[in-house]
Protein backbone atom coordinates (compact mmCIF):
# COMPACT_ATOMS: atom_id res chain seq x y z
CA UNK A 1 0.00 0.00 0.00
CA UNK A 2 2.89 2.23 1.36
CA UNK A 3 4.99 0.86 -1.48
CA UNK A 4 2.55 1.84 -4.39
CA UNK A 5 1.66 5.17 -3.17
CA UNK A 6 5.47 5.75 -3.29
CA UNK A 7 5.62 4.72 -6.87
CA UNK A 8 2.45 6.30 -7.77
CA UNK A 9 4.36 9.26 -6.74
CA UNK A 10 7.70 8.95 -8.31
CA UNK A 11 6.06 8.29 -11.83
CA UNK A 12 4.26 11.33 -11.54
CA UNK A 13 7.37 13.23 -10.72
CA UNK A 14 9.33 11.77 -12.90
CA UNK A 15 6.55 12.66 -15.57
CA UNK A 16 6.47 16.18 -14.55
CA UNK A 17 10.08 16.35 -14.86
CA UNK A 18 10.52 14.90 -18.29
CA UNK A 19 8.07 17.27 -19.19
CA UNK A 20 9.50 20.17 -17.95
CA UNK A 21 12.70 19.62 -19.40
CA UNK A 22 10.70 19.04 -22.98
CA UNK A 23 9.11 21.91 -22.38
CA UNK A 24 12.01 24.31 -21.06
CA UNK A 25 14.31 22.52 -24.02
CA UNK A 26 11.69 23.28 -26.74
CA UNK A 27 11.71 26.88 -25.21
CA UNK A 28 15.12 27.39 -25.73
CA UNK A 29 15.76 26.26 -28.98
CA UNK A 30 12.76 28.72 -30.16
CA UNK A 31 14.48 31.77 -27.93
CA UNK A 32 17.93 30.92 -29.61
CA UNK A 33 16.44 31.32 -32.82
CA UNK A 34 14.40 34.49 -32.40
CA UNK A 35 17.78 36.21 -31.20
CA UNK A 36 20.39 34.64 -33.31
CA UNK A 37 22.76 37.53 -34.11
CA UNK A 38 21.71 39.09 -30.84
CA UNK A 39 23.97 37.05 -28.55
CA UNK A 40 27.28 38.91 -29.01
CA UNK A 41 25.85 41.94 -27.63
CA UNK A 42 23.76 40.67 -24.57
CA UNK A 43 26.36 37.55 -23.62
CA UNK A 44 27.47 37.64 -20.37
CA UNK A 45 31.40 37.24 -20.56
CA UNK A 46 31.26 39.75 -22.69
CA UNK A 47 30.34 42.42 -19.99
CA UNK A 48 33.14 44.50 -18.98
CA UNK A 49 35.00 43.08 -16.02
CA UNK A 50 36.96 44.69 -12.45
CA UNK A 51 39.73 46.60 -13.68
CA UNK A 52 43.31 45.39 -12.31
CA UNK A 53 43.64 47.64 -8.99
CA UNK A 54 40.23 46.49 -8.22
CA UNK A 55 40.94 42.75 -9.21
CA UNK A 56 44.20 42.53 -7.39
CA UNK A 57 43.35 44.52 -4.63
CA UNK A 58 40.36 44.37 -2.76
CA UNK A 59 38.61 41.54 -4.45
CA UNK A 60 41.73 39.04 -4.27
CA UNK A 61 42.18 40.37 -0.57
CA UNK A 62 38.61 39.34 -0.17
CA UNK A 63 38.86 36.07 -1.98
CA UNK A 64 41.62 35.08 0.12
CA UNK A 65 39.66 36.04 3.43
CA UNK A 66 37.03 34.49 2.37
CA UNK A 67 39.50 31.25 1.93
CA UNK A 68 41.20 31.46 5.61
CA UNK A 69 37.88 32.09 7.26
CA UNK A 70 36.71 28.90 5.90
CA UNK A 71 39.72 26.82 6.22
CA UNK A 72 39.75 28.13 10.40
CA UNK A 73 36.16 26.77 10.43
CA UNK A 74 37.28 23.46 8.79
CA UNK A 75 40.65 23.01 11.03
CA UNK A 76 38.07 23.87 14.44
CA UNK A 77 34.85 21.88 13.51
CA UNK A 78 36.73 18.45 11.86
CA UNK A 79 38.52 17.68 15.09
CA UNK A 80 35.33 18.71 17.03
CA UNK A 81 33.45 16.57 15.39
CA UNK A 82 36.08 13.82 15.37
CA UNK A 83 36.23 13.92 19.27
CA UNK A 84 32.41 14.22 19.98
CA UNK A 85 31.36 11.87 17.23
CA UNK A 86 32.09 8.42 19.38
CA UNK A 87 30.07 10.17 22.42
CA UNK A 88 27.40 11.22 19.97
CA UNK A 89 27.10 7.46 18.56
CA UNK A 90 26.98 5.92 22.18
CA UNK A 91 24.94 8.27 23.43
CA UNK A 92 22.14 7.49 20.59
CA UNK A 93 23.02 3.99 21.15
CA UNK A 94 22.05 4.41 24.57
CA UNK A 95 18.96 6.36 24.16
CA UNK A 96 17.70 3.73 21.63
CA UNK A 97 17.97 0.98 24.54
CA UNK A 98 16.62 3.02 26.54
CA UNK A 99 13.91 3.61 24.16
CA UNK A 100 13.75 -0.45 23.64
CA UNK A 101 13.00 -0.90 27.20
CA UNK A 102 10.86 1.50 27.65
CA UNK A 103 8.23 0.06 25.11
CA UNK A 104 9.59 -3.17 26.29
CA UNK A 105 8.20 -2.76 30.18
CA UNK A 106 5.03 -1.36 28.39
CA UNK A 107 4.57 -5.28 26.88
CA UNK A 108 5.80 -6.55 30.11
CA UNK A 109 3.33 -4.74 32.03
CA UNK A 110 0.21 -6.27 33.86
CA UNK A 111 -3.31 -6.19 31.93
CA UNK A 112 -4.21 -3.54 34.46
CA UNK A 113 -1.90 -1.34 32.79
CA UNK A 114 -2.46 -1.85 29.49
CA UNK A 115 0.38 -5.15 28.85
CA UNK A 116 0.51 -8.53 28.13
CA UNK A 117 0.69 -9.61 31.97
CA UNK A 118 3.76 -10.83 31.69
CA UNK A 119 4.01 -9.32 35.35
CA UNK A 120 0.80 -10.45 35.97
CA UNK A 121 2.34 -13.76 35.98
CA UNK A 122 6.44 -13.75 36.45
CA UNK A 123 6.33 -11.97 39.79
CA UNK A 124 5.60 -7.88 38.91
CA UNK A 125 7.54 -5.42 36.96
CA UNK A 126 11.24 -6.66 37.97
CA UNK A 127 9.84 -10.61 37.17
CA UNK A 128 11.49 -12.23 40.73
CA UNK A 129 9.03 -15.22 40.21
CA UNK A 130 4.76 -15.77 40.69
CA UNK A 131 2.43 -17.75 39.84
CA UNK A 132 -0.18 -18.34 36.86
CA UNK A 133 -3.93 -19.66 37.31
CA UNK A 134 -4.37 -22.56 35.35
CA UNK A 135 -6.00 -25.63 34.72
CA UNK A 136 -4.88 -29.59 34.38
CA UNK A 137 -7.04 -32.60 32.89
CA UNK A 138 -6.41 -35.71 35.19
CA UNK A 139 -4.80 -38.02 32.43
CA UNK A 140 -7.00 -41.27 33.24
CA UNK A 141 -10.31 -39.52 34.68
CA UNK A 142 -10.04 -36.48 32.33
CA UNK A 143 -11.23 -34.63 35.25
CA UNK A 144 -10.61 -31.02 35.12
CA UNK A 145 -9.64 -28.71 37.72
CA UNK A 146 -7.24 -25.52 38.75
CA UNK A 147 -4.12 -25.16 40.09
CA UNK A 148 -1.12 -22.24 40.42
CA UNK A 149 1.27 -23.07 37.66
CA UNK A 150 4.95 -21.61 39.31
CA UNK A 151 6.12 -19.29 36.99
CA UNK A 152 9.94 -18.59 37.48
CA UNK A 153 11.88 -15.74 38.15
CA UNK A 154 13.02 -13.73 34.94
CA UNK A 155 15.09 -11.39 36.43
CA UNK A 156 17.86 -14.33 36.09
CA UNK A 157 16.66 -15.50 32.90
CA UNK A 158 20.12 -14.20 31.22
CA UNK A 159 22.25 -15.87 33.81
CA UNK A 160 20.23 -19.41 32.12
CA UNK A 161 19.98 -19.06 28.74
CA UNK A 162 21.28 -17.16 25.88
CA UNK A 163 19.39 -14.04 24.11
CA UNK A 164 18.33 -16.40 20.96
CA UNK A 165 17.06 -19.03 23.84
CA UNK A 166 14.99 -16.81 25.35
CA UNK A 167 13.83 -15.25 21.94
CA UNK A 168 12.77 -18.62 21.34
CA UNK A 169 10.87 -19.35 24.32
CA UNK A 170 9.08 -15.70 23.76
CA UNK A 171 8.14 -17.11 20.21
CA UNK A 172 6.84 -20.53 20.99
CA UNK A 173 5.92 -20.20 24.58
CA UNK A 174 6.25 -23.69 26.99
CA UNK A 175 3.84 -25.97 25.59
CA UNK A 176 1.89 -28.09 27.82
CA UNK A 177 2.43 -24.72 30.49
CA UNK A 178 0.73 -21.41 31.17
CA UNK A 179 2.90 -20.04 29.02
CA UNK A 180 1.62 -19.24 25.61
CA UNK A 181 3.72 -18.81 22.24
CA UNK A 182 4.05 -14.85 22.13
CA UNK A 183 5.88 -14.27 18.71
CA UNK A 184 3.96 -14.14 15.12
CA UNK A 185 5.67 -17.47 14.12
CA UNK A 186 4.57 -19.53 17.25
CA UNK A 187 1.05 -18.04 17.02
CA UNK A 188 1.01 -15.41 19.32
CA UNK A 189 0.31 -11.45 18.73
CA UNK A 190 3.97 -9.74 19.30
CA UNK A 191 6.07 -9.62 16.23
CA UNK A 192 10.21 -9.24 16.12
CA UNK A 193 10.77 -5.85 17.38
CA UNK A 194 8.43 -6.26 19.94
CA UNK A 195 9.77 -9.41 20.94
CA UNK A 196 13.21 -7.80 20.95
CA UNK A 197 12.18 -4.51 22.42
CA UNK A 198 10.68 -7.49 25.46
CA UNK A 199 14.35 -8.94 25.60
CA UNK A 200 15.82 -5.71 26.36
CA UNK A 201 13.49 -5.27 28.91
CA UNK A 202 14.15 -7.78 31.06
CA UNK A 203 18.32 -7.45 29.85
CA UNK A 204 17.32 -3.77 31.92
CA UNK A 205 16.07 -6.12 35.29
CA UNK A 206 18.65 -8.65 35.49
CA UNK A 207 19.90 -9.46 39.26
CA UNK A 208 23.33 -7.80 38.70
CA UNK A 209 26.03 -10.05 39.16
CA UNK A 210 29.12 -10.44 40.97
CA UNK A 211 32.61 -10.78 39.86
CA UNK A 212 32.47 -9.87 36.61
CA UNK A 213 35.82 -10.99 34.50
CA UNK A 214 36.08 -7.61 33.47
CA UNK A 215 35.83 -4.77 35.76
CA UNK A 216 33.38 -1.61 34.65
CA UNK A 217 31.35 -4.34 32.77
CA UNK A 218 27.73 -3.84 32.66
CA UNK A 219 26.94 -6.17 35.36
CA UNK A 220 23.60 -7.24 34.29
CA UNK A 221 25.18 -9.25 31.12
CA UNK A 222 28.88 -9.78 32.16
CA UNK A 223 31.18 -12.54 31.59
CA UNK A 224 32.46 -14.78 34.73
CA UNK A 225 29.85 -12.63 37.56
CA UNK A 226 27.25 -14.56 39.00
CA UNK A 227 24.45 -14.84 41.31
CA UNK A 228 25.38 -12.20 44.30
CA UNK A 229 26.77 -14.40 47.11
CA UNK A 230 24.36 -13.14 49.59
CA UNK A 231 21.30 -15.06 47.11
CA UNK A 232 23.35 -17.75 46.90
CA UNK A 233 23.53 -17.72 50.32
CA UNK A 234 19.94 -17.74 51.03
CA UNK A 235 19.57 -20.19 48.41
CA UNK A 236 22.01 -22.97 50.45
CA UNK A 237 20.38 -21.63 53.98
CA UNK A 238 16.67 -22.49 52.40
CA UNK A 239 18.07 -25.72 50.91
CA UNK A 240 19.66 -26.70 54.85
CA UNK A 241 16.50 -25.68 56.44
CA UNK A 242 14.52 -28.16 54.40
CA UNK A 243 16.82 -30.54 55.09
CA UNK A 244 16.75 -30.09 58.97
CA UNK A 245 13.16 -30.05 58.40
CA UNK A 246 13.10 -33.13 57.30
CA UNK A 247 11.44 -32.63 54.42
CA UNK A 248 14.52 -34.19 51.72
CA UNK A 249 17.48 -36.00 53.27
CA UNK A 250 20.44 -34.25 51.31
CA UNK A 251 20.90 -30.84 50.53
CA UNK A 252 21.34 -31.80 46.59
CA UNK A 253 18.15 -33.11 46.72
CA UNK A 254 16.51 -29.90 48.23
CA UNK A 255 17.99 -28.13 45.76
CA UNK A 256 16.89 -30.39 43.24
CA UNK A 257 13.81 -29.49 44.40
CA UNK A 258 13.86 -25.74 45.38
CA UNK A 259 10.80 -23.73 45.70
CA UNK A 260 12.50 -20.42 45.52
CA UNK A 261 11.64 -17.19 42.57
CA UNK A 262 8.44 -19.19 41.07
CA UNK A 263 11.49 -22.59 40.74
CA UNK A 264 13.71 -20.07 38.86
CA UNK A 265 16.80 -22.30 40.61
CA UNK A 266 14.91 -25.36 40.66
CA UNK A 267 15.66 -28.38 37.97
CA UNK A 268 12.37 -30.32 39.43
CA UNK A 269 9.91 -27.43 37.45
CA UNK A 270 11.08 -29.13 34.24
CA UNK A 271 12.19 -32.92 35.01
CA UNK A 272 9.68 -33.78 37.66
CA UNK A 273 6.11 -33.86 36.09
CA UNK A 274 3.24 -31.67 38.26
CA UNK A 275 5.61 -30.24 40.19
CA UNK A 276 5.07 -26.52 38.90
CA UNK A 277 1.09 -27.45 40.53
CA UNK A 278 2.53 -28.97 43.65
CA UNK A 279 1.28 -32.61 42.80
CA UNK A 280 4.99 -33.60 41.83
CA UNK A 281 5.26 -37.35 40.15
CA UNK A 282 7.80 -39.23 39.82
CA UNK A 283 10.83 -37.09 41.28
CA UNK A 284 12.74 -37.11 38.27
CA UNK A 285 10.92 -38.91 35.99
CA UNK A 286 10.49 -36.41 33.39
CA UNK A 287 8.33 -33.96 32.15
CA UNK A 288 9.62 -30.75 29.52
CA UNK A 289 12.96 -32.02 30.28
CA UNK A 290 13.84 -35.82 29.98
CA UNK A 291 13.60 -38.94 33.00
CA UNK A 292 16.93 -39.11 34.68
CA UNK A 293 15.86 -41.73 36.66
CA UNK A 294 16.55 -45.58 36.19
CA UNK A 295 20.33 -44.32 35.92
CA UNK A 296 19.47 -42.70 32.72
CA UNK A 297 21.16 -39.71 33.75
CA UNK A 298 23.92 -41.78 34.71
CA UNK A 299 24.33 -43.38 31.07
CA UNK A 300 24.41 -40.20 29.47
CA UNK A 301 26.72 -39.09 31.67
CA UNK A 302 29.30 -42.09 33.06
CA UNK A 303 31.71 -39.50 34.34
CA UNK A 304 30.53 -37.31 36.91
CA UNK A 305 32.97 -34.41 35.81
CA UNK A 306 30.53 -34.50 32.70
CA UNK A 307 27.73 -34.14 33.94
CA UNK A 308 28.52 -31.28 36.23
CA UNK A 309 30.09 -29.74 33.00
CA UNK A 310 27.04 -29.87 31.64
CA UNK A 311 24.59 -28.63 34.73
CA UNK A 312 26.92 -25.68 34.19
CA UNK A 313 27.37 -24.37 30.57
CA UNK A 314 23.32 -25.90 30.06
CA UNK A 315 22.69 -27.33 26.35
CA UNK A 316 23.66 -25.71 22.85
CA UNK A 317 21.36 -25.90 20.09
CA UNK A 318 22.38 -28.55 17.52
CA UNK A 319 25.71 -28.91 19.94
CA UNK A 320 25.88 -32.92 21.14
CA UNK A 321 26.45 -33.95 25.04
CA UNK A 322 27.19 -36.86 27.17
CA UNK A 323 26.88 -40.24 25.52
CA UNK A 324 24.47 -39.90 22.79
CA UNK A 325 22.86 -36.77 23.45
CA UNK A 326 21.95 -33.74 21.02
CA UNK A 327 20.89 -30.20 22.61
CA UNK A 328 18.09 -28.04 21.64
CA UNK A 329 18.81 -24.55 24.17
CA UNK A 330 16.29 -25.30 26.43
CA UNK A 331 18.41 -27.08 29.17
CA UNK A 332 19.68 -23.85 31.24
CA UNK A 333 22.75 -23.39 32.75
CA UNK A 334 23.28 -23.14 36.09
CA UNK A 335 27.00 -22.12 36.44
CA UNK A 336 26.22 -18.17 37.04
CA UNK A 337 23.36 -19.53 39.52
CA UNK A 338 24.67 -22.27 41.52
CA UNK A 339 28.13 -22.50 43.55
CA UNK A 340 30.27 -25.42 42.52
CA UNK A 341 29.68 -26.73 45.83
CA UNK A 342 25.65 -26.79 45.42
CA UNK A 343 25.91 -28.04 41.77
CA UNK A 344 27.76 -31.37 42.78
CA UNK A 345 25.57 -31.47 45.38
CA UNK A 346 22.83 -32.01 43.08
CA UNK A 347 24.83 -33.93 40.71
CA UNK A 348 25.39 -36.38 43.37
CA UNK A 349 21.52 -36.50 44.34
CA UNK A 350 20.60 -36.95 40.41
CA UNK A 351 23.52 -39.68 39.88
CA UNK A 352 21.26 -41.95 42.30
CA UNK A 353 17.97 -41.27 41.11
C1 LIG B 1 -0.44 -16.82 32.16
C2 LIG B 1 0.78 -16.59 32.83
C3 LIG B 1 2.00 -16.17 32.05
C4 LIG B 1 2.11 -15.07 31.21
C5 LIG B 1 1.05 -14.05 30.86
C6 LIG B 1 3.47 -15.07 30.77
N1 LIG B 1 4.16 -16.12 31.27
FE1 LIG B 1 6.11 -16.57 30.95
N2 LIG B 1 5.87 -18.31 31.92
C7 LIG B 1 4.76 -18.67 32.65
C8 LIG B 1 4.99 -19.96 33.26
C9 LIG B 1 4.03 -20.71 34.15
C10 LIG B 1 6.28 -20.37 32.85
C11 LIG B 1 7.00 -21.68 33.20
C12 LIG B 1 6.50 -22.79 32.37
C13 LIG B 1 7.12 -24.08 32.77
O1 LIG B 1 6.73 -24.60 33.81
O2 LIG B 1 7.99 -24.54 32.05
C14 LIG B 1 6.80 -19.30 32.03
C15 LIG B 1 8.06 -19.30 31.44
C16 LIG B 1 8.67 -18.19 30.91
C17 LIG B 1 10.05 -18.09 30.54
C18 LIG B 1 11.09 -19.21 30.69
C19 LIG B 1 11.60 -19.15 32.10
C20 LIG B 1 12.50 -20.29 32.50
O3 LIG B 1 13.36 -20.04 33.35
O4 LIG B 1 12.34 -21.40 32.04
C21 LIG B 1 10.25 -16.81 30.09
C22 LIG B 1 11.55 -16.20 29.59
C23 LIG B 1 8.99 -16.12 30.15
N3 LIG B 1 8.06 -16.98 30.65
C24 LIG B 1 8.79 -14.81 29.77
C25 LIG B 1 7.52 -14.24 29.64
C26 LIG B 1 7.27 -12.97 29.01
C27 LIG B 1 8.30 -12.02 28.46
C28 LIG B 1 5.91 -12.80 29.03
C29 LIG B 1 5.09 -11.66 28.45
C30 LIG B 1 5.07 -11.56 27.02
C31 LIG B 1 5.34 -13.95 29.71
N4 LIG B 1 6.35 -14.80 30.05
C32 LIG B 1 4.01 -14.09 29.94
C33 LIG B 1 3.60 -17.96 32.78
C34 LIG B 1 3.30 -16.81 32.06
C1 LIG C 1 13.80 -25.08 31.74
C2 LIG C 1 13.70 -26.50 31.97
C3 LIG C 1 14.85 -27.24 32.61
C4 LIG C 1 15.39 -27.04 33.86
C5 LIG C 1 15.00 -25.97 34.87
C6 LIG C 1 16.40 -28.04 34.04
N1 LIG C 1 16.47 -28.83 32.92
FE1 LIG C 1 17.74 -30.42 32.66
N2 LIG C 1 17.07 -30.61 30.74
C7 LIG C 1 16.05 -29.89 30.17
C8 LIG C 1 15.91 -30.29 28.79
C9 LIG C 1 14.90 -29.77 27.81
C10 LIG C 1 16.88 -31.29 28.56
C11 LIG C 1 17.17 -32.05 27.26
C12 LIG C 1 18.35 -31.46 26.55
C13 LIG C 1 17.96 -30.40 25.55
O1 LIG C 1 16.81 -30.38 25.08
O2 LIG C 1 18.83 -29.58 25.21
C14 LIG C 1 17.58 -31.48 29.81
C15 LIG C 1 18.61 -32.40 30.01
C16 LIG C 1 19.16 -32.69 31.23
C17 LIG C 1 20.10 -33.76 31.48
C18 LIG C 1 20.56 -34.78 30.44
C19 LIG C 1 19.56 -35.88 30.42
C20 LIG C 1 19.72 -36.85 29.28
O3 LIG C 1 19.43 -38.03 29.51
O4 LIG C 1 20.06 -36.42 28.16
C21 LIG C 1 20.42 -33.72 32.80
C22 LIG C 1 21.34 -34.67 33.53
C23 LIG C 1 19.70 -32.61 33.36
N3 LIG C 1 18.97 -32.00 32.40
C24 LIG C 1 19.78 -32.23 34.69
C25 LIG C 1 19.20 -31.08 35.21
C26 LIG C 1 19.49 -30.56 36.53
C27 LIG C 1 20.39 -31.21 37.54
C28 LIG C 1 18.79 -29.38 36.66
C29 LIG C 1 18.79 -28.42 37.81
C30 LIG C 1 20.07 -27.93 38.25
C31 LIG C 1 18.05 -29.21 35.42
N4 LIG C 1 18.34 -30.24 34.57
C32 LIG C 1 17.19 -28.16 35.17
C33 LIG C 1 15.30 -28.92 30.77
C34 LIG C 1 15.54 -28.38 32.03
Amino acid sequence: MVASITTTIAWIVLIVVTLGWAVYGLASIRQGRREAGAEIRLAANRKPYYDDDELEGRKLERTQLLGVAFLAVITIVLPLYWILEPGRQSGAEKMWEHQFEGWGGRLFASTADGGYNCAGCHGGMNGAGGAAAYSVADPTTGEVKAVDWKAPAVNTIFYRFSESEVRFILQYGRPFSPMSPWGLEGGGPLNSQQLQTLLDYMHSIQVPREDCAVQGADARSCEGGHLPKEMQDAIQAEAERLVEAGTYATVGEALFNLDLAGGGYSCARCHTKGWSYGEPQITGGGAFGPNLTGGSAVRQFPNQSDMIAFIKGGSEYGKRYGAQGQGSGRMPAFGAMLTDEQITAIVEYVRGL
